[in-house]
């Protein structure tokens, strides 16, 4: 698992990793040794008493090992699956109406302000700092539908340092707010602008890409404001160019009924988007929380996965997701704080809002298995990896036993 050329290069760490895998919720290694290599990849694991023999089978000099204190320790950086940036500036108030009604009266008004870039900068580099300080590393951010903007969010997140999916919002209909929407070919044209500039271009053309630690993601707000032929051509998109797709669900009774109105002939909101081909492995779907077997189903058959957003389902009173079923449909699922639906941009907050909900659902009906905070843990980050690989994750089982 080691290559020779990097090992004069390791970053070598020695102490407790806390960590998670697919068979176990929660792993405990005391007394560890954790090498990175010179491109940032952890290299290996083993055991920290072993010292001498393996920093002469990896060439490392074992002085110049980073020790932790007793009392701290290691984990993997949380993964915040869905986040609004362009909300963090009103994140904490308005929280006083059902989601239709709180998008109309607050949401839409503050994201058209992202034309004005100083605005953005602003808003975006505080959301990107915050978040960061609160252990996210990796954050699927929605933005606005303003392309420049985007572009910035994407530029800050790399500069600081975290690794971001970017999403310039593309809304073609029931947008009420006048300066707030956008025709059907603007909002195809911005979304190839905005991905062809973080990564086709970059990539693809030049082999270099100008913010490595970031990557675009077709972004259709939500079924209730686009029109099918901007979803379809957006379902091309990222077919064409391999990349993540993320969008609402099923978040609230209301949203849910007016979806069936507009797309009468589909059986199910699920069905609505996958008449429009946008499930598909690379995509996240927020909340979910009134989704039936049969749709979970067809989340299991095409690997798209959901993003569990329980402070915002409790803030905006819009439901209680059962994550448990989830779980139980075989179907990706990681935590989001969906800021400014929910008001924390803190991931411990979105474990925490977990287990609470898992317990309301257990006061409602006594036999309801509550999630252990083993699984909570593994939820905010593995879970979260699972919807937004990074790379092919290292086995510290394999290394270690
Ligand atoms: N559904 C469509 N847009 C939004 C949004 O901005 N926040 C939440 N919570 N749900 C949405
Ligand atoms: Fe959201």
């Amino acid at each position: 698992a080691c290559s020779s050329s990097a090992a004069t290069n390791f970053k070598v760490f020695r102490g407790t990793f806390v960590h998670s895998t697919q068979e176990e919720a929660l792993v405990i290694l005391e007394d560890a040794l954790l090498g990175v290599d010179s491109t940032g990849k952890i290299s290996f694991v083993e055991k920290g008493p072993e010292l001498e023999k393996v920093s002469a089978k990896f060439g490392f000099n074992p002085s110049a090992v980073t020790q932790l204190s007793p009392q701290e320790f290691f984990m993997p950086g949380l993964v915040d699956t869905h986040i609004h940036a362009a909300q963090y500036s009103f994140a904490g108030t308005a929280l006083d109406l059902p989601l239709l009604d709180w998008l109309q009266t607050y949401t839409f008004p503050v994201e058209s302000r992202y034309s004005d870039l100083e605005f953005a900068r602003q808003v975006y580099t505080h959301v990107v700092k915050r978040t960061l300080r609160n252990g996210t590393t990796t954050a699927c951010y929605f933005a606005t539908i303003h392309t420049d903007a985007s572009l910035l969010l994407g530029e800050i997140a790399n500069d600081f340092g975290q690794r971001a999916l970017v999403g310039k919002v593309c809304m073609d209909r029931n947008g009420l707010h006048e300066h707030y929407k956008e025709e059907t070919q603007e909002s195809l044209d911005e979304t190839s602008r905005c991905g062809n500039t973080f990564y086709i271009i970059n990539i693809n053309i030049t082999h270099f890409s100008r913010y490595p630690l970031v990557k675009p993601v077709v972004t259709p707000r939500f079924s209730v404001s686009c029109t099918s032929e901007l979803m379809l051509k957006l379902a091309e998109v990222a077919r064409n160019n391999n990349l993540h797709i993320q969008s609402h669900i099923s978040e609230n009774m209301d949203e849910v009924r007016l979806v069936q109105e507009l797309f009468p002939e589909s059986e199910s909101y699920t069905d609505v988007y996958r008449k429009h081909n946008l499930l598909t492995s690379k995509t996240i779907m927020a909340h979910g929380c009134y989704l039936s077997d049969e749709e979970l189903q067809i989340f299991h058959q095409t690997g798209s996965s959901l993003a569990h957003c329980p402070n915002s389902n409790l803030s905006l009173c819009s439901g209680l997701l059962d994550v448990r079923k989830v779980l139980s449909h075989k179907v990706k699922l990681g935590l989001g704080t969906d800021v400014a639906g929910g008001y924390s941009p803190s991931m411990l907050d979105a474990v925490r809002r977990t287990r609470d909900t898992s317990k309301a659902l257990k006061i409602q009906d006594p036999v309801h298995q509550t999630l252990t905070w083993e699984e909570t843990f593994r939820l905010a980050t593995l879970g979260g990896s699972q919807g937004i690989p990074p790379q092919p994750k290292p086995s510290f089982r394999a290394f270690w036993s």
